[in-house]
């Protein structure tokens, strides 16, 4: 026998052994054809590395295949613990969850336990996987398990996934390959998942995929549709989920922007002193709404966001009262949409005007991302700030929050290769824009910079006492008619 021959021998063992075990299975239940697994897709059939991850652009298959990987490891394994988790749980039931429903349901088999929100699963032969999100951690997390399945493993940090790995050491298990692994998209090139020696990566391709390509690379039609979606995107969301390039954005506007620094559990989160909304107006682009916390050191914290397409004002001003109740709201600061901010009005909802300077909002935000004096920044998002996720968007890949869109909000670079640092791309620019209304109005810019209100139209925007406390929305000059202000950095209509 030829090496190549015994090599696909070997990797087609795992798959040989899921099918005798579904014979079996079938002795009772209907017999279903198993899936085709290709490239690390079917080398995830048999990885027994203690850690592994399946890597690679979107929809390559690789939840698919992990999560197909651990209903295997189940099956094999009576009596194991497993646990299905990914960063935030309540982001959980309509991604990974989904895939896994479709998955246990082929192969027949496993209860579901828990009401609306699934706890665990659990498997004829003793088995059972809980689901548990890091932000919300069970009491799974804290015991041992013989197997951990990580969805989008690069929202993780480091220490995330060292925890993890301490959960699954073999101590208490009844596999002996007790094993920690994931699917992810590519991130930045120096993320953790990129240098952890331990991790062994698993190249996904689209052509992995059965439903984007058939056996002899020809693409189906799910596949025309698919990839011309990614082919769509531009900036870091094509070069990572359309090419799988682990990049940063060469222009970014929020370099200095790092999630193991500015993104934090609600529980770190400091009292809060004074609570500003902002609104970014959108309806085929998604509307954004934010509640941001300050503390008594000026410090923002993004505590809540919503970030939605296809509403109509009225609903998300429903949608804003409610999530406001018991929140003493200083001011929202909206953009320059009159209809839509007439709209808030007459629903309770008071608007004030956002200071609109690009250069000095953006300077103003990248100065709050630096590390001050004391070891912090005073810029910080909860990781699980953003609600109701737009699946609209997540189908085509668009950021779904301000988490998603801001490592990609970028400079433009020219044809000689410079980044023009004047107008960041009008593109995913939503949750950055809410956020910098918010900042140039809680630091006073409309104020305190050059090209303000003042200068264009003798009078702020926005009237305050000198305190931060008792400032609120003022008489913000009329919408209509207004021209483009003094600078190329003014954008007055949008
Ligand atoms: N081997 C397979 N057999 C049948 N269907 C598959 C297979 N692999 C993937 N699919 C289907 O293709 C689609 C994309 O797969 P999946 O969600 O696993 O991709 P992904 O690589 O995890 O994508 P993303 O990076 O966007 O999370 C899903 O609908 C899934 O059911
Ligand atoms: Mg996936």
């Amino acid at each position: 026998m030829t090496p190549g021959r015994a090599a696909a021998l070997l990797q087609a063992l795992p798959l040989a052994l899921a099918d005798m075990e579904l014979e079996r299975e079938q002795e009772t239940e209907n017999p279903v054809p198993l899936p085709t697994f290709r490239g690390a897709a079917l080398e995830a059939q048999a990885a027994c590395d203690a850690e592994w991850i399946l890597a690679g652009p979107a929809e390559t298959g690789k939840t698919y295949a992990g999560l197909f990987r651990l209903d295997s490891l189940l099956r094999q394994t009576p009596k194991a613990n497993a646990a299905i988790i990914r960063k935030i749980r309540q982001d959980m039931a309509t991604t990974v969850l989904r895939t896994w429903d479709r998955i246990i349901a082929l192969r027949g088999g496993v209860s579901r336990f828990g009401g609306e929100r699934a706890e665990f699963y659990s498997y004829k032969n003793g088995a059972r996987v809980y689901v548990a999100g890091l932000d919300d951690p069970t009491k799974v997390l804290s015991s041992e398990l013989d197997f951990a399945y990580v969805n989008q493993a690069e929202q993780l940090t480091l220490s995330d996934w060292e925890f993890l790995s301490t959960r699954t050491t073999g101590r208490g298990a009844v596999t002996r390959t007790p094993m920690v692994f994931a699917d992810c998209n590519p991130s930045g090139p120096k993320h953790w998942i990129k240098t952890r020696p331990s991790i062994r990566l698993l190249e996904s391709h689209h052509a992995d995929n059965p439903t984007l390509y058939d056996e002899e690379g020809n693409i189906t039609e799910q596949g025309k549709r698919s990839m011309s979606a990614l082919q769509a995107l531009t900036g870091i969301r094509r070069s990572r989920y359309f090419e799988g390039l682990w990049i940063s954005s060469e222009g970014a506007v929020y370099r200095d922007f790092d999630r193991a620094v500015h993104v934090i559990p609600r529980s770190q989160m400091p009292p809060i002193v004074h609570w500003v909304c902002g609104v970014d107006f959108g309806f085929s682009n998604p509307f954004v709404w934010q509640r941001w916390g300050f503390d008594d050191d000026g410090a923002m914290y993004l505590e809540r966001e919503f970030y939605q397409t296809k509403t109509l004002v009225e609903d998300h001003a429903s949608r804003i009262t409610k999530l406001n109740q018991n929140f003493p709201i200083e001011a929202t600061v909206a953009d320059h949409d009159a209809e839509g901010r007439a709209t808030l009005e007459r629903r309770g909802i008071n608007t004030t005007l956002a200071f609109k300077s690009i250069s000095e909002g953006i300077q103003n935000l990248q100065q709050r991302m630096a590390i001050g004096a004391n070891g912090k920044p005073r810029f910080f998002i909860l990781e699980d700030a953003c609600i109701g996720r737009d699946e609209s968007l997540a189908a085509i890949h668009k950021p779904t929050c301000f988490l998603d869109e801001i490592e990609g909000y970028s400079w433009p670079v020219a044809a000689d290769g410079k980044t023009q640092k004047e107008i960041p791309i009008k593109e995913n620019d939503h949750s950055a824009d809410c956020a910098r209304y918010v900042a140039s109005y809680f630091d006073h810019l409309e104020v305190a910079g050059a090209g303000n209100f003042a200068a264009a139209f003798g009078e702020p925007a926005v009237y305050w006492s000198d305190e931060d406390e008792g400032h609120g929305p003022g008489d913000a000059p009329d919408d209509e008619g207004r021209g483009p202000g003094d600078g190329p950095d003014e954008e007055w209509i949008q």
